[in-house]
């Protein structure tokens, strides 16, 4: 029985089985089998949940990009590992073997330590989906210095505040990026960010749309000349199991983006794994993850999940509908793409445009389809198996977070029978527990509460940046000795899990997780504003949009509305970024709250879904009367 390549679901059991009666022993075998250590571990896991401390592989010595890169020279040195996809289907695509890989990292990691970054030291990428983005990941990873990549389609305030929470020494940018038929000023914000931002002492820019920018003296340097002139052979910094490889921001539902501690060693075995096993990946398949490397999912299953594994995975730079809706369904045509994943947003959003975008191309190349980001609904899931599989390719929905590093909940392709809208299995290796609100476990099938995780695994994040307090209390601190994902889900009678949504105030828009509190931060900085409250509805293609409740202060001032609104939604974009707007704006003289003074937020998000049939009790409330108001005005 091997831990990789499961051969029926009755093994699956078995693997899973030995992976709770024996953690160390399963994960040992798996770190012992595929990767290069310099120095082997002197023990596997250490941990402790009410510190919380995990520590996997201690003692144990390595550099990551020599197990992604290096490693695979030998047997693949002229494979592609990167194939990069531009925006415009007119320019060529570009095959970067793992040799050219191999070089290209070596001369940025060369330049980084020229420019005087050091293991340990915070490097921001703010980059848009051009093959330089994995390249920085990949050259601090080289050197030993903590990549932390913002989003490029995060505003100047996101990414300064981003910079500044990580005191990041440099940042790497693009003159700016193609959107579709779209350019975008990405240096003008990464300028304007960095007039908040005064650790940051160099800013390297990748020339990408060859537009006339500022740049500034002394500061800001293009990449290439520098480049040209580095050797292309530069030594792994030799690294320890639990150094951070790198920090990537998730929002909470309250306060500061979280900054998500990701260590080396953990991190590689797990995303490696996991890579492998759910999308059953053998030699010469390719493998297309159509998430931004901004986010965890490119991370794990764009960069070191399939470099790990010598496998060719696809980079994207554009956007779905440029030329036209068919882009997707060409690029995989014409790669030949194996495996697909992508997230029920953008499924519902293609399964809306004529089939014909889909059926003009050919894609008997697919094996697996893969979902991710938040739960697909049962019609976008039809649609998905339906026309994309043709009812041959499995889809694995696969359920994890930012702060888990790795898919925790998946069927195994051909082997976990699916079921539209369940998650189905966990991993091995992976101890998922339901909770009640009074901190009792459920057991037993056909139940559902609150998703907690009761035992480590190797990829989880180890701390929030600089607030280890924070970590400890948003997930572990709910329940004695579990960690708390802030999901709810239900078991069927077969054990199968399906995610039910957040429990807390984290709204997933567009597979996008947005915090209501710093929106609302940001709408209360309107001059005309007192205050305001954000909740969800449901929305045909984002899954959620955002529906703010905002009281005006009593300026005596009339101002049009439809105006307000504009420069509420301007508001936000410049502090967070357009994928914050909110879709529906109501202006009302009261906010429920209870006698505590917090905002219901259970009312205002029925009223949004247009769900007022049952209100719940509101007699607690210390301003009933408001409910009905808002009831009326409702949009
Ligand atoms: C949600 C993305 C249902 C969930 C990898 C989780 C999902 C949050 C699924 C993490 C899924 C992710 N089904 N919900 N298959 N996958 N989610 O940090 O609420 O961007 O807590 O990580 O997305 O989002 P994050």
């Amino acid at each position: 029985m091997s831990n990789y390549h499961i051969k029926n679901l009755e093994e699956y059991f078995q693997v899973h089985r030995k992976s709770v009666r024996n953690p160390e022993l399963f994960w040992e075998e798996i770190a012992e089998e595929h990767f290069l250590w310099r120095k082997r571990w002197d023990k596997v896991l250490t941990w402790d949940f009410k510190k919380p401390e995990v520590k996997w592989f201690e003692g144990a010595k390595l550099n990551i990009t020599e197990n992604c890169i290096d490693r695979h020279l030998r047997i693949r040195g002229d494979k592609t590992a990167i194939l990069f996809e531009p925006n415009d289907p007119k320019e060529t695509a570009q095959h970067i073997s793992y040799r050219q890989l191999y070089e290209r990292v070596n001369q940025l990691a060369n330049v980084l330590k020229e420019q005087g970054i050091k293991k340990g030291d915070r490097v921001c990428i703010y980059l848009p989906m051009i093959p330089e983005l994995a390249i920085s990941t990949l050259a601090c990873a080289r050197i030993g210095a903590i990549h932390s990549v913002v989003f490029a389609g995060f505003s100047a305030m996101a990414l300064s505040t981003r910079v500044n929470d990580s005191d990041c020494k440099m940042v790497i940018t693009s003159d700016g990026s193609y959107r579709g038929t779209k350019t975008i000023d990405l240096k003008g914000i990464v300028d304007d960010a960095l007039k908040e931002c005064p650790g940051v002492e160099t800013v390297l820019v990748v020339k990408r749309i060859h537009s006339e920018i500022e740049m500034k003296n002394g500061r800001d340097k293009w990449l290439q000349p520098l480049l040209d002139k580095a050797a292309t052979e530069c030594e792994p910094e030799i690294m320890d199991a639990e150094d951070p490889l790198f920090i990537l921001y998730t929002s909470g539902s309250t306060g500061m983006p979280k900054g998500m501690v990701h260590t080396t060693a953990g991190y590689m075995v797990y995303t490696a794994y996991t890579f492998k096993n759910v999308f059953q990946y053998r030699e010469n398949d390719i493998f297309w993850c159509t998430a931004d490397i901004g986010w965890i999912t490119g991370h794990s299953y764009i960069v070191y999940g399939p470099l790990a594994n010598g496998a060719t995975s696809v980079m994207f730079e554009g956007v779905p509908n440029y030329p036209d809706w068919g882009r997707f369904w060409e690029i995989v045509a014409k790669h030949k793409v194996t495996q697909f994943y992508t997230a029920p947003t953008a499924i519902r959003a293609l399964a809306k445009e004529k089939l014909d975008c889909v059926e003009r191309h050919d894609l008997s190349s697919l094996k697996v389809l893969g979902s991710v980001g938040e739960p697909i609904n049962e019609e976008a899931w039809h649609w998905y198996n339906d026309n994309i599989g043709k009812k041959k390719s499995p889809i694995v929905d696969t359920w994890w977070q930012t702060e888990t590093g790795g898919i925790m909940i998946s069927p195994i392709p051909y082997i976990t029978p699916t079921k539209p809208t369940y998650a189905t299995f966990p991993l091995p290796g992976i101890q998922l527990t339901l909770m009640d609100e009074h901190g009792e476990e459920i057991t037993g099938n056909q139940v559902d509460g609150r998703l907690c995780i009761k035992f480590p695994w190797p990829s989880m994040a180890r701390t929030i940046w600089g607030n280890h307090k924070r970590y400890k209390e948003t997930y572990f601190s709910t329940y004695e000795n579990q960690y708390f994902t802030g999901d709810g889900a239900l078991r069927d009678e077969v054990g199968y899990y399906r995610i039910t949504g957040r429990v807390d105030d984290v709204i997933i828009v567009s597979g996008h997780n947005l915090g209501t509190a710093p929106i609302e931060d940001s709408i209360n900085e309107h001059p005309a504003v007192a205050e305001s409250a954000i909740v969800g509805f449901p929305h045909d293609i984002k899954g959620n949009a955002l529906y703010g409740y905002v009281i005006l202060k009593e300026t005596g001032e009339s101002r049009v509305h439809d105006n307000l609104r504009k420069e509420i939604n301007q508001i936000i974009t410049e502090h967070i970024g357009p994928i914050a707007k909110l879709d529906k704006i109501q202006f009302t003289s009261g906010l429920p709250k209870t006698r505590s003074g917090k905002i219901m937020r259970r009312i205002l998000r029925k009223i949004a879904c247009n769900e007022t049939d049952n209100l719940g009790d509101t007699s607690t409330l210390l301003n009933p009367e408001v409910v009905q108001e808002i009831m009326d005005n409702a949009l």
